[in-house]
């Protein structure tokens, strides 16, 4: 990954984002606004205030600069970075992008500036070039380099290995095992957390907890179709036809299932190990798909939910997604 390189700031070799047309236009009126005084303070964007008027999207290019009589710059909110279709926010709310950035964990407010310079830094589908802009984190889309960075301090996405036995749910009414004991610091602590599905008690693996309902939602939506990836132990010795079977579709009682994938990793003893790929979230889908071919399962894995993998995390613990994968997960829910 090129992360460390956008972290630190350095100058990226990659194109920068899309916007040039946006970017001639913002340093037109930037031009305009400084010759009319306002040199310092930005477009407040990224808060959805019913009513709020939205301005057009710039489309001239560079002109020269028109002096003009309109009122002074305090009043008028026009900056370096003209925000398109924003509504503005009040004078002085908001928080300006470079903190915001450097709070997200993109890179120190310095670097955070140079990546506003280079063009890398989006909001709201606009690349902001102006320094001083300020946004309002609950509401502002903010990408860098194309990749959505949840600015939202108070979200968090967790990895859980859940280990064979424990409940996918924050409470049992029958005391048994469940994952909100894991989580259950974090919850006392005042975080709303929900997972995201479940995994049979049986299952192990990898399952996301979460307060981030829109992200929960979408991944749990059969129309996102976010790939999940599975390893079973089976009974008997898997051959290549069991593969062709599933790829093409089995019928289930409540309907036919296809795999996107399916691999055999291991042929023991009686016993095989097969990679499984699919988007289908039914209850006891894998475990029904290979009873259906004649392999019941007898271990069964969850490693990987879209971009997420579950790597060599331990059983019954708790990690925190990096900012990539957090991106690369909004990205697959298309967010
Ligand atoms: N399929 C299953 O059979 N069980 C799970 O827990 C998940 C998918």
């Amino acid at each position: 990954m090129s992360t460390p390189a956008r972290r630190d700031g350095t100058p990226d070799r990659r194109k920068p984002a899309r916007g040039g047309s946006v970017d001639r236009a913002v340093r037109a009126r930037a031009a305009q606004s400084a010759e009319r005084g306002n040199t310092s303070r930005g477009v407040r964007i990224g808060k959805k205030s019913p009513g709020a008027q939205k301005a057009t999207p710039p489309r001239q290019v560079a002109q020269p600069p028109v002096v003009s009589n309109a009122k002074p710059a305090r009043r008028q909110n026009v900056a370096s970075a003209e925000s398109g279709n924003h509504p503005k926010l009040p004078w002085g709310e908001g928080e300006r992008l470079q903190k915001v950035l450097a709070r997200a964990g993109v890179a120190s407010r310095r670097a955070a500036e140079e990546l506003i310079a280079q063009g890398r830094v989006e909001v709201d589908g606009l690349v902001v070039r102006g320094q001083g802009l300020r946004i309002d984190p609950r509401h502002a889309v903010v990408r860098v380099d194309g990749t959505r960075v949840v600015v939202r301090e108070e979200l968090v996405h967790l990895a859980l290995n859940k280990p064979k036995g424990w409940q996918s749910t924050m409470s049992d009414d029958l005391g048994r095992p469940c994952v909100g004991d894991i989580v259950a610091e974090r919850v006392a602590a005042g975080q709303r957390l929900f997972h995201v599905g479940r995994l049979d008690a049986d299952t192990e693996g990898l399952l996301l907890l979460t307060n981030d309902g829109e992200v929960a939602h979408r991944l749990t939506h059969p129309s996102y179709e976010v790939a999940k990836t599975y390893l079973a132990t089976v009974r008997g010795v898997v051959d290549r036809a069991v593969g062709k079977r599933l790829r093409e579709g089995v019928e289930l009682d409540d309907g036919p299932a296809v795999v996107d994938r399916f691999q055999v990793l291991e042929l023991g003893e009686g016993r095989s190990l097969v990679k499984i790929v699919l988007h289908e979230g039914r209850k006891h889908i894998v475990r029904r798909l290979l009873s259906a071919v004649g392999h019941p399962v007898v271990r069964l894995v969850r490693t990987d939910i879209g971009p997420v993998a579950l790597g060599n995390q331990r059983p019954g613990t708790l990690r925190v997604l990096g900012r990539d994968e957090v991106g690369k997960l909004y990205e697959a829910v298309s967010l």
